[in-house]
């Protein structure tokens, strides 16, 4: 047979499974992963959000399950979601800072089964807002400052509940400055700031507010949340919330920011996040039903490019099916 004369030959590198394992230069561990959790107020039963497949809004016993057999898998921190009552939401969002409310209570829970567990929450108005947005809403205008009073309040809540990690979602500004100096008169000086740093206005967030009946009532999220044809804009929130204190910050959705994550992980010296949103999970789940793609492999290999792209942590719905999949590749 003829052959080429062809010293620099790339297959070499590939032609073995082995080989392949040998030279990847990416890796994910189940410990880098994080399991957003939907727990409802109002549920007896867990019942299974219809976007998103496999994902449920769980009562807090069947969440305690959850928790229990991620941890099995390896998979030990989690990102929760409540589902407020309508009836406890009102335009003052009262409820986000009741220390008798279902989050508070819920986080005792976990806590006190599960110690170990590293526990996220969440601070942002939308849950417990009658207007569905992540602010105070007057006259139509998100209101900045009051609504960053509001999250101090809630993330010194949550750390006396006994979350390790609070998450602000809510973009406004200065937010992570006021959180951290919040938490730090109370003492909870070891409590975590990990930011939504760039936060993005986004149709892949669709599940997400199905699954907690948490989309503006008003108007939608472009004056916080960021505009996507922006990336210098990323760099600036970077900066900011790594100069107010966070202690991790996140890219938000992860599969048509890829760009985003690499560009502010080149600039970050804090570990960067990314959240591989519900829509982007519900894509996959939607186009392996149908029959178009794997969903194991479809999954692994978006969960591999995130992390490529330069995710230090990734926030997925597929958390416990990536961790049992690394599991039995040995
Ligand atoms: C609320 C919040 C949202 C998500 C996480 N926290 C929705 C939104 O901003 O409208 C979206 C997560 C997902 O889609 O998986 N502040």
């Amino acid at each position: 047979m003829e052959s080429l004369d062809l010293s620099l030959r790339p297959r070499r590198n590939r032609s073995t499974h082995y080989r392949r394992e040998m030279l990847s230069e990416t890796s994910i561990s189940a410990h880098q992963l994080i399991l957003p959790l939907f727990i409802a107020e109002n549920a007896n039963e867990k019942t299974e959000i219809k976007t998103m497949p496999g994902v449920y809004r769980n009562t807090v016993k069947t969440m305690l399950a959850e928790i229990e057999q991620a941890l099995s898998l390896g998979v030990h921190s989690f990102a929760l979601f409540p589902a407020i009552n309508e009836s406890n939401k009102d335009q003052q969002a009262t409820e986000s800072i009741n220390d008798n409310g279902f989050l508070p209570k819920t986080i005792k829970e976990i806590k006190k089964q599960f110690p170990d567990a590293i526990l996220i929450t969440d601070l942002a108005l939308d849950p417990y807002s009658s207007d569905g947005h992540d602010g105070f809403v007057e006259n139509g205008k998100i209101l900045n400052d009051k609504t960053v009073f509001r999250l101090g309040e809630m993330a010194v809540l949550h750390a006396q509940c006994g979350a390790d990690i609070v998450a602000p979602s809510d973009m406004m500004d200065g937010r992570v400055g006021h959180i951290r100096k919040s938490l730090d008169e109370k003492g909870f000086t070891e409590i975590s700031i990990l930011s939504y740093t760039a936060k993005y206005a986004s149709s892949f967030y669709g599940p997400f507010r199905d699954a907690l009946d948490s989309a503006p009532k008003a108007g939608d999220k472009k004056t916080y949340q960021m505009d996507y044809r922006n990336k210098t804009e990323a760099i600036r929130e970077a900066q900011l919330d790594i100069s107010e204190g966070a202690d991790i910050i996140m890219v938000k959705p992860a599969l048509s920011y890829l760009d985003i994550i690499q560009s502010v992980k080149k600039e970050s010296v804090v570990p960067v996040a990314a959240y591989n949103v519900s829509g982007e999970y519900a894509m996959i789940k939607a186009a392996a039903a149908a029959g178009m793609v794997n969903e194991t492999a479809a999954m692994v290999e978006t969960l591999y490019s995130i992390k490529r792209a330069g995710a230090d942590v990734i926030l997925t719905y597929f958390a416990k099916d990536m961790a049992k999949w690394l599991r039995d590749q040995r």
